[in-house]
């Protein structure tokens, strides 16, 4: 396991147990946003995507006028969302790899930020996450 690397790990297995998570509980996800006004054009920040399930189902509400920026650390993570956008022909996906524990001063997380304050309709967090984004924000 890389420096980078989901405490879980990145290895197909755990690829696939998120992807069973998110089946799971994907019902009330969605009915969440729905409640949150999640709608075709948002733009959409996910910080730490995993292997962008949930960005890919924002992705398909917000459509082709909409964005979804997934920010995560794990590349491996990242290129398995990557790949799912490219299978779906979404190109409305942004991909940002950091680790917002330490890469505070990388131009394009600052970047995400900064449009954080004007652009962005939604922002998902995973609960590993919240904690550092709190302190940044
Ligand atoms: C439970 S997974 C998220 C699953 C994702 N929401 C989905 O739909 O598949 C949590 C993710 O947060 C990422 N993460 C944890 N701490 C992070 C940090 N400091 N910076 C960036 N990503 C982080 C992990 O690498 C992991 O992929």
């Amino acid at each position: 396991m890389c420096a980078n690397d989901y405490v879980l790990g990145t290895h197909e297995e755990e690829i696939e147990r998120l992807g069973l998570q998110h089946r799971i509980w994907r019902p009330l996800m969605l009915n969440a946003w729905m409640k949150a006004g999640l709608t075709v054009g948002s733009r959409v920040v996910d910080f730490g995507a995993g292997p962008g399930y949930a960005a890919l189902d924002a992705a398909e509400i917000v459509g082709v006028r909409g964005e979804v920026t997934a920010i995560e650390r794990s590349p491996d993570f990242l290129d398995f969302a990557r790949r799912q956008f490219e299978r779906r022909q979404i190109p409305w996906g942004r991909f940002v790899q950091a680790d917002l524990d330490t890469q505070t001063d990388a131009d394009e997380l600052q970047s995400e930020f900064r449009s954080l304050e004007k652009d962005t309709d939604a922002i998902m967090v995973t609960p590993l996450v919240v904690e550092i984004i709190a302190e940044k924000i």
